[in-house]
Parts: C-alpha cells; sequence; structure tokens
C-alpha cells in the first residue's frame, strides 16, 4: 500500500493555529485516526491558495471536514439539536425475526450519518437483494447536481465494495466529480471551492431522494412530488433545505477569521423525528349528518412539500378510528393505512404469483401480500375518508388517531417503530 502524508498548518491572523495531517491511505478506518496534532512541516496563511484536497474521494471520513467546520460536524454526526430517534426494528426475514435497535439517546446521528451503518438498509439488502450493492445512495460517488427539469433523475454511482463502509459522507455532497468542494459562496478556503447556486435547491437533493419516472402514489418520488405538486402550481416557495436544514447564524469554521453567515443546520429530521412527522398532517371528524351513523375524517397535508408518508415504501401512516359508548366501551372500530406503492400500480395480492417470478421477488411479494390501501396524500391534498359505524340513537365519542410506521412489514402490534403523531375526538348524538 502506498502512504503519502502531507502535514498542513495553517496560521490564522489571530494568532490560533490548525494543524491537520492527511494521510493517503485507503481505508476510512486508518485515517479516522490520523485528524491529530502532529508536527507542522508547512505553514500557510489563510488566504493562500487551496492546501487540501481529498484523495479519498466521497469516502473521506466527515471527521477530517469536522476538524474545522465544527458545528456542522456535531449536527451531522451526533444529530446535536434535532429530535431523531431509531427505536427498534423488528425485521422479518425468511431466517426469523430479528430486532434491530439502537441504544437510548436523546438523539442519534443524522440519517445521512448513518446511511451507511444503518442496520436496517444493510438487512434488506442481504434479505432481498441476495446481498447486492442495490442501495447506491447510501455510499455514492461524487455526483453533478442535476437540472431539476429533467423527467427522470439518474441515481448515483456506489463506490467499491471495500469503500461502502464510510457510507454518505460530507464529501459525498460537496465534493464535485473535478475534486472541488462546492457550496453557496465565494470564499477563501484551505481547499478548492466552488460557488454553486444549486446547492440551495431541490435539484442537490434529487438524485438520491427520486427513482425512475413520476408515478403518483409510488414509492421513491419525494423529488417529484416536490416539483410536480409542491412547487410547480405554486403551493410554497420552499425548497427542501427550507424545511429539512433550518439556518442559524454563525461562522462556518470556527477557528478562522471569516464573517458570521447564515448556516444551513445539518439534521435533516424526516420519519426518526417525531417533531417532524407530527407537523406534516392534520385532522377533522365531521358527523355528516346531525343526528345520522356516517362519519368523515379529513386527513389534510398542512405540512410536507411533498406526499405523506413519502419515500420508502416501507412507511405508513395509520387512521386508526373508534366509536367508544357511555361507558367508554368501544362499539366499533375502523383502520386505513396510507403508504407508498411498491411499483408502478397499487399493491394488490392478485399479482403475487407473477411477482415469484421478479427479480425483486422477496420485496415485490412483500407489498402485494398486504394488499390495498390508500395512497400517501399529496402536497396540500384533503383526504376524506367515510365510514359509517352500526350505531343505535344515544351519545357517543368518536376517537381518531394517526400513527407514523417506519417499517409497515413487521407485526403492526410491534410499536417500537412508531409514532403517534395526531388524536382528536368528536362527541356526537345518534337521533332515534
Ligand atoms: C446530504 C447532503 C449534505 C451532506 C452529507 C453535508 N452537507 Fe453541507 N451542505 C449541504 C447543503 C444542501 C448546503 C447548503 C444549505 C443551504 O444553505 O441551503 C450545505 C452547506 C454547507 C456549508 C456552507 C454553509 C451553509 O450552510 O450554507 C458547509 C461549510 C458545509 N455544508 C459543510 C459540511 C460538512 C463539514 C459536512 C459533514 C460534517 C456536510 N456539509 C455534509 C448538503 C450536505
Ligand atoms: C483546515 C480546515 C478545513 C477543512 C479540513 C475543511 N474545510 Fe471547508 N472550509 C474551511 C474554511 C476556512 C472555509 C471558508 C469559510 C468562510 O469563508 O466562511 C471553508 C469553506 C467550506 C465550504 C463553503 C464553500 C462555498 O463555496 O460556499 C464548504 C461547503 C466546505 N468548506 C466543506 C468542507 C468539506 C466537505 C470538507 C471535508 C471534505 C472540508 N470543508 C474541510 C476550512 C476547512
Ligand atoms: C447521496 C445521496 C443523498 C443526497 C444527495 C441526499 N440524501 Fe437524504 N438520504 C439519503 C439516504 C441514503 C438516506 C437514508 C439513510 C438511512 O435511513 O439509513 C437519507 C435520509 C434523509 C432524511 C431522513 C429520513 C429518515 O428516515 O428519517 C431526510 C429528511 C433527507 N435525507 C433529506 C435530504 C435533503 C433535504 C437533501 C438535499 C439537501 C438530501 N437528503 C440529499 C441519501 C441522500
Ligand atoms: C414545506 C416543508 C417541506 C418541504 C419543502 C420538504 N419537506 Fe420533506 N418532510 C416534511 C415533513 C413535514 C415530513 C414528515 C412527513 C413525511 O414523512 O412525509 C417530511 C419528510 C421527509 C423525509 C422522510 C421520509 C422517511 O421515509 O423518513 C424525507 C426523506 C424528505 N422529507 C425529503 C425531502 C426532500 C428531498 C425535499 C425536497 C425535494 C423535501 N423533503 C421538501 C416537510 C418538507
Ligand atoms: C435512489 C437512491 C437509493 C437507492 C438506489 C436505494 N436507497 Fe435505500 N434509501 C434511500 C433514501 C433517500 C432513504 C431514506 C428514507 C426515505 O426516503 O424514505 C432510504 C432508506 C432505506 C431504508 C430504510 C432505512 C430506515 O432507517 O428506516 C432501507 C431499509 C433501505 N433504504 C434499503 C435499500 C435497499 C435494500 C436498496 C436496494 C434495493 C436501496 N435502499 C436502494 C435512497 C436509496
Amino acid at each position: 500500500m502506498t502512504r503519502h502524508r502531507r502535514d498542513i498548518c495553517i496560521l490564522l491572523a489571530a494568532g490560533a493555529t490548525i494543524l491537520l495531517s492527511l494521510a493517503g491511505v485507503s481505508t476510512p478506518q486508518e485515517l479516522r485516526g490520523t485528524v491529530e496534532k502532529p508536527p507542522a512541516v508547512q505553514i500557510a496563511q489563510a488566504g493562500d491558495p487551496a492546501v487540501l484536497d481529498f484523495p479519498q474521494g466521497t469516502a473521506t471520513p466527515s471527521e477530517l471536514c469536522g476538524a474545522c467546520h465544527k458545528a456542522i460536524y456535531r449536527e451531522f454526526s451526533e444529530g446535536f439539536g434535532a429530535d431523531l430517534q431509531y427505536g427498534e426494528i423488528l425485521y422479518e426475514s425468511d431466517q426469523g425475526n430479528k430486532v434491530l435497535g439502537m441504544p437510548a439517546k436523546t438523539s442519534i446521528p443524522s440519517l445521512h450519518a448513518f446511511a451507511g451503518i444503518d442496520p436496517f438498509p444493510a438487512h434488506a439488502r442481504a434479505i432481498e437483494e441476495g446481498g447486492m450493492s442495490c442501495d447506491v445512495c447510501h455510499f455514492p460517488q461524487p455526483f453533478d447536481i442535476p437540472d431539476a427539469n429533467q423527467a427522470e433523475i439518474a441515481k448515483p454511482q456506489g463506490r467499491s465494495r471495500e469503500q461502502e463502509a464510510g457510507g454518505l459522507t460530507c464529501a459525498s455532497c460537496h465534493l464535485t466529480p473535478d475534486g472541488k468542494i462546492r457550496g453557496p459562496y465565494d470564499v477563501t478556503a484551505p481547499h478548492a471551492t466552488i460557488k454553486d447556486a444549486a446547492i440551495q435547491t431541490a435539484a442537490m437533493c434529487a438524485n438520491c431522494h427520486a427513482l425512475g419516472k413520476r408515478v403518483v402514489g409510488k414509492q421513491t418520488q419525494t423529488f417529484l412530488e416536490w416539483r410536480e405538486d409542491f412547487n410547480k402550481p405554486g403551493l410554497g416557495r420552499q425548497h427542501c433545505q427550507d424545511c429539512h436544514m433550518l439556518r442559524t447564524e454563525r461562522k462556518i469554521a470556527e477557528d478562522f477569521e471569516v464573517p458570521v453567515r447564515a448556516v444551513a443546520r445539518h439534521l435533516w429530521t424526516g420519519g426518526h423525528s417525531p417533531q417532524r412527522v407530527s407537523s406534516a398532517l392534520s385532522m377533522v371528524i365531521v358527523q355528516a349528518e346531525d343526528g345520522g351513523p356516517r362519519l368523515d375524517f379529513h386527513v389534510i397535508n398542512v405540512g410536507a412539500g411533498h406526499s405523506v408518508p413519502t419515500g420508502s415504501n416501507r412507511r405508513a401512516v395509520y387512521l386508526r378510528t373508534e366509536v367508544a359508548g357511555p361507558n367508554e366501551e368501544v362499539i366499533a372500530s375502523e383502520q386505513w393505512m396510507f403508504a407508498p406503492w411498491f411499483q408502478n400500480r397499487p399493491d394488490d395480492p392478485k399479482y403475487l404469483e407473477q411477482d415469484r417470478n421478479e427479480p425483486n421477488a422477496f420485496a415485490a411479494v412483500q407489498a402485494d401480500a398486504q394488499g390495498p390501501h390508500e395512497a400517501p396524500i399529496r402536497a396540500g391534498e384533503e383526504r376524506i375518508l367515510t365510514w359509517t359505524p352500526p350505531l343505535a340513537a344515544g351519545g357517543y365519542t368518536v376517537r381518531a388517531r394517526l400513527v407514523y410506521d417506519l417499517n409497515r412489514y413487521n407485526d403492526p402490534k410491534f410499536t417500537g417503530d412508531q409514532a403517534e403523531i395526531y388524536r382528536t375526538s368528536l362527541a356526537i348524538k345518534i337521533a332515534p
């Protein structure tokens, strides 16, 4: 193995000194230990031409960037400032049930920092895809930000198998194919930078958060849902970053003499954040006719710039309703599931035979076996679900809850991966 070592010392006007040692070793594990303070062999003034390059490409460990970009690294690697949680995932495989869990902490790493070590995709790919490296978005090579108007967005190329482990790094999003660091500013940095306004737009997220053509109701459509349902009709001006990377004023590189800027928090709360999923939907119960038993549940997408639930077909939102009598006894109950389809058509058990001959057999069967369900609720949509419970004359309480589930394919009674996101009730009278 060839090793070359460069020690860099950047002397700042204020007198503070940053020492970094970059060793051109081939595995992230080895490199990890080398962000320390070695003897300096080279002195550079702030403002000198870039001295850092990243021979490891997107396998460059994020710790390295974190030596200078401290607050951003803390958010990325610890989820500092978010309510991110990873309870447990019950994974039903053909080798029996597995519970995958994380130790309980205030927060877990951002899901991007976690993408290479998250046990759930690793298990899914072993069970569903025969170990094939299908999940290239979890360990991508450098890509160009795509044209946001393209009908179909290409997925990134994956890194080679021995370099997968580092997962999604700072460099995955910031390193351009020609070795520069992209960002929103025109700055002087100890590495080559390139100002690219597209990094503050949804196009930056498109490669990994969309796969294939726009098919309403299907999985892996987040960017396309945003473009077609939210942005084009003018429901909102927000790009992904405006909701998922809220900004604060601070320095980008703490130990350098640089101005305070509006910096995006690198947290990306999504399905693993009760705060985030609770902000997505609102609900109203309506007794359709005075004295009559028909109930309308209006589920309204008030908070997401795309469908809810979005992304992977594993995600689901349940609407669970019940009618209770005067002594709290439950008289009737009903449930609906909102979830993305696995394929270009609604999940349906009538395709089970056909699925067994497909390359994605395990995943296709898993989805179709659950049978028909409600499609996700689109940006700005109000979905009305109607239910007429058999009720005699009298007074009742109608209760409704929305529950978010990270994995709809396990036993629905397993709540380790679920979060209640909304609850409401209505007192009704049924006429004789
Ligand atoms: C999933 C993609 C992604 C990853 C991973 C990522 N960033 Fe960013 N980064 C962005 C985007 C998008 C912006 C622009 C945010 C905005 O202002 O809209 C940004 C902005 C920045 C900026 C400029 C300040 C700002 O917010 O405008 C710095 C510095 C930065 N990132 C450093 C890092 C470091 C260090 C890491 C790893 C610890 C990292 N990024 C990981 C997407 C990413
Ligand atoms: C030796 C310190 C150091 C290291 C290591 C470092 N950076 Fe920087 N970086 C800086 C400084 C200083 C700036 C300029 C900050 C300013 O002007 O506000 C900067 C600027 C940036 C910007 C903004 C660029 C723009 O044009 O808007 C991004 C993004 C960024 N760095 C990402 C990274 C990533 C990703 C890594 C690791 C692959 C990394 N940096 C490693 C010091 C460093
Ligand atoms: C290089 C591919 C890539 C890019 C670019 C990317 N993401 Fe992601 N993102 C992922 C992967 C992979 C995961 C899932 C990781 C996991 O759950 O193990 C993820 C997870 C997330 C989550 C959390 C989902 C959850 O399950 O909690 C959010 C929110 C998110 N991304 C938003 C964004 C936004 C906003 C952008 C653009 C600024 C972006 N991502 C850019 C690949 C990417
Ligand atoms: C108006 C605010 C808003 C905008 C704009 C927005 N999101 Fe979201 N996002 C949400 C909310 C609320 C949720 C939680 C509900 C859900 O999972 O659908 C969410 C959830 C997510 C998740 C979690 C999915 C999962 O499986 O855990 C991802 C990934 C995501 N968004 C990516 C994006 C991307 C990429 C864009 C831009 C193309 C974007 N979001 C634009 C508000 C927004
Ligand atoms: C186009 C990019 C892309 C590809 C290709 C991809 N993934 Fe993902 N994956 C994501 C994103 C983005 C998320 C974040 C959640 C979401 O959007 O719902 C994710 C989330 C997941 C999750 C849920 C993780 C969690 O924390 O709950 C699993 C499991 C998963 N992926 C497995 C796979 C498998 C298996 C393959 C190959 C068939 C694959 N992925 C291919 C982008 C991708």
